[in-house]
């Protein structure tokens, strides 16, 4: 589908023919798209959810943060008591969050390393998570690396109507205490019951507010209990969404090129990422749309 913006070299909107995602051509992300331009990317991101932008190599921080501007204000990543562990420990404005296995001096210049990462949704255990995800590619390892997308919106489509029906009225515990990698943020206890785990709890079932559809959410699963159940029901009906919203029908797996931008709506997507050989590089810089409180 290609949208005509007035002045402008037309926005081309490209479909993955996946779950969910589309690639967007004509834009150069150094400059900032004309108004018609810029509400074009806005209606493909409530349609598709996550809108890849190849060939955007030699962006700076500051023009990867105006991109991101285009689709809302932006979110720091939560201060450094929550998520120690977990962000930029690199001279980067602090809209920006670095995710990297780079060491320098034998220290991480970011988050996650080069292991695998658990299908999550960023910040989803502070109370007003993002509402998006920004995500650009400068370094990338010659194989794996690779970050898949799951449509939450289908998940719930398509969920069976006795669990979708008990989980209706629910709320989620989000674990703030581990990491999508699997590693637990400093100063932060192991979770020994589910029933105290630290983290938001969010409805199961949020509404999207700029479209109204409902959609899944879930967060993260280790450490999650849905408040109020018997603690092996939590786990049963938390083991059957989960499959549920991870079954391929719902994905997008993209592949990474060095200039890659790719935003994720975190309202309506959960993603993963396959772990990369540790003695290769990548680098990718993060923003975060701001969001509200889930309902
Ligand atoms: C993230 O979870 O925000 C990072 C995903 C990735 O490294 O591909």
């Amino acid at each position: 589908m290609t949208t005509p913006c007035a002045g402008t070299v037309p926005i081309e909107v490209v479909p993955t023919g996946f779950a969910l995602g589309a690639e967007i051509r004509g834009i150069d992300a150094r400059k900032p798209p004309p108004p018609e331009a810029a509400e074009a990317l806005r209606e493909a991101w409530k349609q598709h959810l996550v809108l890849l932008f190849r060939g955007q190599t030699g962006l700076s921080d500051k023009e990867l943060i105006a991109f991101t501007q285009v689709f809302g204000p932006l979110q720091e990543a939560p201060n450094s008591d929550v998520t120690a562990g977990f962000g930029s420990f690199a001279d980067v404005p602090p809209e920006v969050t670095i995710i990297s296995n780079i060491e320098v001096d034998g220290r991480p210049i970011g988050a996650l390393g080069a292991g695998e990462a658990d299908w999550h949704t960023d910040m989803s255990f502070i109370e007003e998570p993002p509402a998006g995800s920004c995500l650009y590619a400068i370094e990338v390892p010659p194989s794996g690396g690779n970050t898949s997308f799951t449509n939450m919106h289908r998940a719930l489509d398509t969920l069976d109507a006795e669990t979708a029906a008990t989980v209706k009225d629910a709320r989620c515990v989000h674990d703030l205490s581990l990491t999508s990698t699997g590693s637990r943020r400093q100063g932060i206890p192991e979770v020994a019951d589910v029933r105290e785990t630290p983290g938001a709890r969010h409805p199961v079932l949020r509404t999207h507010p700029d479209t109204g559809r409902k959609a899944l959410f879930l967060g993260r699963r280790r450490n999650a209990w849905l408040v109020g159940f018997e603690v092996g029901e939590s786990e049963r009906l938390l083991d059957r969404l989960w499959s549920h919203a991870a079954d391929e029908a719902h994905v997008w797996e993209h592949r990474w090129r060095e200039g890659d931008i790719v935003l994720w709506d975190n309202r309506a997507v959960m993603h993963r990422r396959d772990p990369f050989d540790p003695a290769t590089r990548r680098l990718m810089h993060r923003t975060q749309v701001k969001g509200g409180r889930p309902y």
